[in-house]
């Protein structure tokens, strides 16, 4: 969808850089089942990609302290001294990684970091790849940087995963980077060390391909799944790699924007040049509550983790239950992304035929009162996402829904 805007209209001309960018399809489904709350409809929204968790009492203990203190003004640019060092030990600690103090960049949430990546080395023309289904903002981010996202399906059949092949394939004169999620969002998919060496090994023989790699739901893996960082796997890839977390997901903390990344100094640098001219620097009472969650205890982390891995569990089995859907199990994140292909085709009791998977979204919405999002939004058709952060109880109440509704088609 592009910005409605007329050119003219009230005075107003959108930038080039934005015109084939759109409002975000979550964010409209959201606003319509509000908007369906509002009006007294039992709406159950399994759209927020955020944690139903609250930020832990130490945390906010922290910035707390921090605003007596009087850390209330503006920090260095791209991180405070006690933050970098909080990060450079995590990444020593969980990742197994080292980086110097000039090797790490703090933001206003993950978003930016990639925002000021993508600003500090993507021009017209350049191709970044994106295995899909993506996190909607990596496309956009690289069009509004005038770059061309590559998108390369990869559906469930291949776990979700992007295969040598197919990387091997997208790769051109052209192609700046390479983007790789890991727990996905939307699909829950997490590489393994066997499923990256395939990857590193296609990256190695091309040495003008960047990497930049999302690591946000690491701490949110189930059952026996080690999560690893591709840096972790190939140090000789160290000065094309940007390696990307935050503390939004891990410790519920979406609301505080902090997200950081460690790579080469020079890219580093280059982002700060970016940050400066945008935010100046992140929150300082938010950097001092992300020192905390860092430096501070670890233990309840998997304690969330089990929750969402029972709701997980419910989740998946109560939509393969379901004649006509087919939900892969995640390895992490708190996402579902089910195939909706044995819908299609079938009538609506009001006599509509289902041809797409937005199509299947509107049904559920408006006739089971279930907002979720189609898999068009990510990239890749016909599934749809689930994020299954929400109670239990709203959980079985919506996937009982969604089963009816599917029956009720002919
Ligand atoms: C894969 C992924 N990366 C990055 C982000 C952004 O996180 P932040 O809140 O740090 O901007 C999100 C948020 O939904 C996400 O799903």
């Amino acid at each position: 969808m592009t910005i409605d805007v007329k050119i003219g209209e009230a005075g107003f001309r959108p930038a080039s850089r934005i015109s084939s960018i759109g409002v975000s399809e979550i964010l409209q489904i959201g606003a319509r089942a509000a908007a369906m709350k509002r009006e007294g409809r039992p709406v159950i929204i399994l759209g927020a990609g955020e944690p139903d968790f609250e930020t832990p009492d130490h945390i906010k203990q922290a910035a707390w302290d921090a605003m007596q203190r009087g850390d209330t003004k503006y920090t260095a640019l791209d991180g405070t001294p006690a933050l970098k060092e909080a990060i450079r030990t995590k990444f020593q600690r969980e990742n197994h990684l080292s980086f110097d103090a000039s090797e790490i960049t703090v933001a206003t949430g993950a978003k930016q970091i990639l925002f000021n990546a993508m600003m500090a080395t993507v021009g017209a023309g350049d191709e970044v790849i994106i295995p899909t289904p993506y996190w909607t903002s990596y496309s956009d981010i690289v069009q509004i940087c005038e770059g061309k996202p590559i998108l390369v399906p990869c559906d469930a059949d291949s776990g979700f995963r992007l295969t040598a092949e197919k990387l091997e394939a997208a790769i051109t004169p052209r192609t700046r980077w390479l983007l790789l999620n890991s727990p996905s969002n939307p699909s829950g998919a997490a590489y393994s060390a066997e499923d990256y060496r395939p990857l590193l090994d296609v990256l190695l023989r091309h040495p003008h391909v960047w990497i930049m790699v999302d690591d946000m739901y690491e701490h949110i893996v189930y059952d026996d799944f080690r999560f690893v960082t591709p840096l972790q796997l190939e140090p000789r890839l160290r000065e094309r790699t940007l390696t990307i977390n935050g503390v939004s997901k891990a410790y519920a903390m979406t609301g505080w924007r902090i997200g950081y990344a460690g790579g080469p100094k020079a890219l580093i640098k280059a982002m700060a040049v970016v940050q400066s001219q945008a935010t100046s620097c992140p929150s300082s009472i938010s950097q001092a509550a992300a020192v905390a969650a860092l430096n501070g205890p670890q233990d309840f982390l998997a304690e969330r983790t089990e929750s969402f891995r029972r709701r997980r569990d419910l989740v998946v089995s109560g939509l393969n239950a379901i004649d006509g859907l087919d939900c892969r199990t995640p390895e992490g994140a708190f996402y579902t992304f089910s195939g909706c292909g044995g819908i299609l085709g079938r009538i609506t009791p009001d006599g509509r035929r289902i041809t797409t998977d937005r199509e299947f979204c509107a049904y559920l919405l408006e006739e089971a009162d279930v907002a979720v999002v189609p898999g068009s939004a990510f990239g890749l058709s016909p599934y749809f996402r689930i994020s299954y952060a929400s109670a239990e109880a709203d959980l079985r109440v919506a996937l009982e829904r969604i089963a009816a509704a599917c029956r009720r088609l002919g």
